[in-house]
């Protein structure tokens, strides 16, 4: 058991837990963050994708004594005061989800694809998002919000 200082949408929390506990774990379980999703478990599926400094990751995949003093977002911590990030609100306006339940690993992706590409064209969409399954094949709409967002459409 070691303990951690993690920084979890821009507070610190002190965690303990063994050293090779999936961050997932403890978004979900201790922090309370269920909007993180546990799919595969074994990094397949981007169920689980957050922000590890700005950079799409699979937390499932990411054990503890790897983030450091990394800053982690999660889907909680991407609205700010009470507004919608404009990819967000995209997702609002097209309708998006279907079941919901890889939407906000698809949406964590996302994000980290537009901070790296204001303009995505839908080859970029596609290698960006490759890792982000969605058993409802919502992929089309996806793509929508993605260039909605970024005013590409
Ligand atoms: S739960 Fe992490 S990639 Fe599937
Ligand atoms: S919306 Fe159902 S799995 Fe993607």
């Amino acid at each position: 058991m070691s303990s951690f200082n993690l920084t979890v949408n821009g507070a610190t929390e002190a965690v303990d837990a063994a050293d090779d506990t999936p961050l997932l774990w403890v978004l979900r379980d201790t922090l309370a963050l269920v909007g993180t999703k546990y799919g595969c478990g074994i990094g397949s599926c981007g169920a689980c994708t957050v922000l590890v400094n700005g950079i799409a990751v699979k937390s499932c995949s990411l054990p503890l004594k790897n983030v450091g003093s990394a800053k982690i977002t999660t889907i909680e911590g991407l609205a700010r005061d009470g507004k919608l990030t404009a990819l967000q609100q995209a997702w609002v306006d097209l309708d998006v989800a279907q079941c919901g339940y890889c939407q906000s690993g698809q949406i964590m992706c996302a994000t980290a694809l537009l901070a790296s590409k204001s303009k995505p064209t839908d080859d970029d969409i596609d290698g960006a998002m490759s890792g982000n399954f969605c058993r409802c094949a919502t992929y089309t709409r996806i793509r929508q919000a993605i260039h909605a967002a970024a005013g590409s459409s």
